[in-house]
């Protein structure tokens, strides 16, 4: 399973004012990527912070919904809501086919991941902002050695980065 975390940063590296923040200050070319990269994976997880604030399931690709509320629940093989810790959905993923996952936040879920070492690729994509505080990529210290891969333009504003995880 290759897992790939994408976020959208500011120029000083947030991913978000506030825990509450609506994420309404990418440009249509950083949303239309995500489609793009998500679509491909054909699933993506988040937390439960990330998709309440989302506020719906994004259209065809799976999400995985990380939470310890064992009310939630959702009747759509296409919205599931798990407990599991991250080594166990991503091994339930590649059980059911998937060859490809993508971590696409917030803070905490991507910290669960990271320390745990399971991430291989981190895509970021930098809009033209700068929140001077706010919620950093992790929520906590993490140890990552990454290697560039690739760097392009998604428009004029918008400059995207391929890393390589160096395991
Ligand atoms: N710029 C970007 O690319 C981007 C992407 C995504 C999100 N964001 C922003 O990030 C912010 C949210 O990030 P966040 O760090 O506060 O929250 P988050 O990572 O989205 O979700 C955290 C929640 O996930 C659940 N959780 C945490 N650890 C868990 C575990 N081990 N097992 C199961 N569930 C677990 C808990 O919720 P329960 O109470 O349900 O258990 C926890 O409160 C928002 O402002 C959002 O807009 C930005």
């Amino acid at each position: 399973m290759h897992v790939i975390l994408m976020v959208a940063i500011t120029v000083d590296g947030k991913i978000a004012r506030s825990a509450d923040h609506y994420p309404d200050w990418t440009g249509k070319a950083d949303k239309r990527f995500y489609v793009e990269v998500t679509k491909k994976a054909g699933v993506m997880i988040m937390g439960s912070t990330t998709f309440d604030i989302i506020g719906r399931v994004l259209p065809g690709r799976k999400t995985v919904v990380m939470t310890r509320n064992p009310a939630r629940c959702s009747d759509s093989a296409d919205l599931v809501f798990t407990a599991d810790p991250p080594e166990a959905i991503l091994a339930d993923l590649s059980d059911q086919g998937y060859t490809q996952a993508v971590v696409v936040g917030g803070a905490k879920i991507n910290q669960l991941f990271a320390q745990k070492g399971l991430l291989d690729e981190l895509i970021l994509t930098v809009s033209p902002y700068a929140f001077g505080s706010g919620l950093s990529i992790f929520s906590d210290s993490v140890d990552l050695k990454l290697t560039l891969k690739r760097f392009w333009t998604l428009d004029d504003n918008t400059l995207c980065l391929r890393y390589g995880v160096v395991h």
